[in-house]
């Protein structure tokens, strides 16, 4: 008989736990956002119908992954969880120094208060808000080189979150590399719409970060993602597995930040791992400063587990495959009824471009946090603005337009299945339908910076 192949692709797992979610009318929802100075972030989760906030720590875990959490050994000091973890990011990174944190930005928090000082500058394809924030913070200049492509929502390309190479030796030569403390690379290119790095990009990058003898630090909380687009995009990775191409990325590199709430598929955790054994040493100084011991890092014993069986897991073909078809699915839907769409869809997330679907809010007026307001109020749906709220606030304490206004929706890791996708597009085309009657925003409170979790904003109409 011959080998049966079908074209639908189905959730991978079956499900064993359930969580119900709530269904709230419009009358209640416009209350809730009232009552939340109309920022998505302040709304009670309870209230959401479909939370594509984010993918991060949203996850549902594997039976593995409990039975996992249940053996975990909670010493202070030395415990087996600690090497389980260990050996899983060592196996799959290859760095020597694997230096746990409570999650992502921790590791960010703790590399740059090592390396970076003021008049510093940090080159990377595009900085993730906490990455620059982390940066900026320490005084340092956070700049972007993501390629011309990766800033054209609507051209498709294989790879729109490749660093421009020239764009990084210009960089180099112009800054001196006494003051360039690293090289990144974001593992997929999260805030450019969760667009993929191509493995030559991530060598060539690495060649001319060496070149100058600078550190090429990966910042992989979506590796996994990443290592499928390689495989299923660039010549000759589509007989690698997706672990195969995750090490061969990852040899490039001199270390990297990670948070274990994306491709580590935990619901907290994190890790810095690096080669060089003298900055490994005065990372683990400032770690317990501020995270813990350096065989916990500010993680329980049964979220080491997590991650030590998670990471695995994130690189399963059969998951890669469903998880990167669910936004192609989603994108489809979308750019068929005419939506415009970061194209070609990314890992984690389908971004809608509010710039081009409200022409008719300037930037300044938020598009995009009008359009994600729009979603929650059509159908309890809640994404989130990537735009100039998010990084529109100057470290001068001036306003500019971010380079794109967008809506991210995010999808938690094998929480959602293919109806909540269908409902969700039928939301999204419902708000397209009556977009004229959308009106813009201003900010009335907001901190000086990551101003976009606590900010209250009014309606403009
Ligand atoms: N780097 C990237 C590319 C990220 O996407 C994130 C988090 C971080 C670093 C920081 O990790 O949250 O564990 O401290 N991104 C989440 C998101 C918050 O919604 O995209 P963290």
């Amino acid at each position: 008989m011959d080998e049966f192949h079908p074209t639908t692709i189905i959730e991978p797992f079956r499900v064993r736990s359930v969580e119900p979610i709530r269904f709230t009318t419009r009358a209640e929802r416009e209350r809730y956002l009232a009552e939340a100075g109309y920022n998505p972030f302040l709304l009670k989760a309870e209230n959401v119908l479909i939370d594509l906030l984010t993918d991060s720590g949203t996850g549902a875990m594997s039976s593995r992954q409990w039975s996992g959490m249940i053996a975990s050994d909670e010493s202070y000091a030395g415990a087996a969880s600690f090497y389980r973890f260990e050996a899983a990011v060592r196996d799959i990174t290859g760095f020597k120094h694997v230096i746990p944190t409570h999650q992502g930005r921790a590791a960010e928090h703790i590399l740059f208060n090592v390396i970076a000082g003021p008049g510093d500058v940090v080159l990377n394809n595009t900085h993730f808000d906490t990455t620059r924030a982390h940066v900026e913070n320490r005084g340092a200049e956070a700049r972007d080189l993501v390629i011309a492509e990766g800033r054209q929502p609507r051209l498709i390309h294989p790879f729109k979150g490749n660093i421009d190479l020239d764009a990084l030796r210009r960089a180099i030569d112009e800054v001196g590399r006494d003051r360039i403390p690293a090289v990144m690379i974001t593992v997929t290119n999260n805030s450019g719409g969760g667009q993929p790095v191509s493995m030559a990009n991530i060598r060539a990058a690495s060649e001319i970060a060496h070149a100058a003898g600078l550190p090429f630090i990966i910042d992989a909380c979506r590796f996994a993602e990443n290592s499928w687009f390689i495989k299923t995009r660039e010549t000759g990775y589509a007989d690698k597995t997706p672990i195969e191409i995750a090490r061969e990325m990852f040899s490039y590199a001199d270390g990297c930040t990670m948070s274990a709430k994306k491709d580590g598929m935990a619901n907290i955790g994190g890790f810095l791992a690096l080669n060089d054994d003298a900055l490994a040493a005065q990372c683990r100084n400032v770690e317990i400063l501020t995270e813990g011991f350096p065989t916990y890092g500010g993680m329980a014993g049964y979220d080491l587990e997590a991650i030590a069986v998670g990471l695995y897991e994130a690189l399963d073909e059969g998951y890669l495959r469903y998880r990167i078809r669910s936004m192609a699915y989603l994108g489809e839907k979308l750019t068929a009824a005419g939506v415009p769409i970061v194209q070609p869809t990314g890992g984690h997330a389908v971004y809608l471009d509010a710039g081009a679907l409200l022409p008719h809010i300037p930037a300044l007026e938020y598009p995009a946090w009008s359009l994600n307001n729009a979603l929650y109020l059509t159908g309890g749906v809640r994404g989130v603005e990537i735009g100039t709220v998010m990084f529109g606030l100057q470290p001068d304490g001036t306003e500019k337009p971010a380079a794109m206004d967008l809506v991210r929706l995010a999808f938690p890791r094998r929480v959602y299945t293919q109806s909540h996708v269908d409902y969700l597009a039928e939301v999204i085309l419902a708000v397209n339908a009556g977009k004229e009657r959308l009106c813009g925003y201003r900010i009335v409170e907001q901190a000086p910076v990551l101003r976009h979790f606590t900010a209250r904003l009014a309606p403009l109409g």
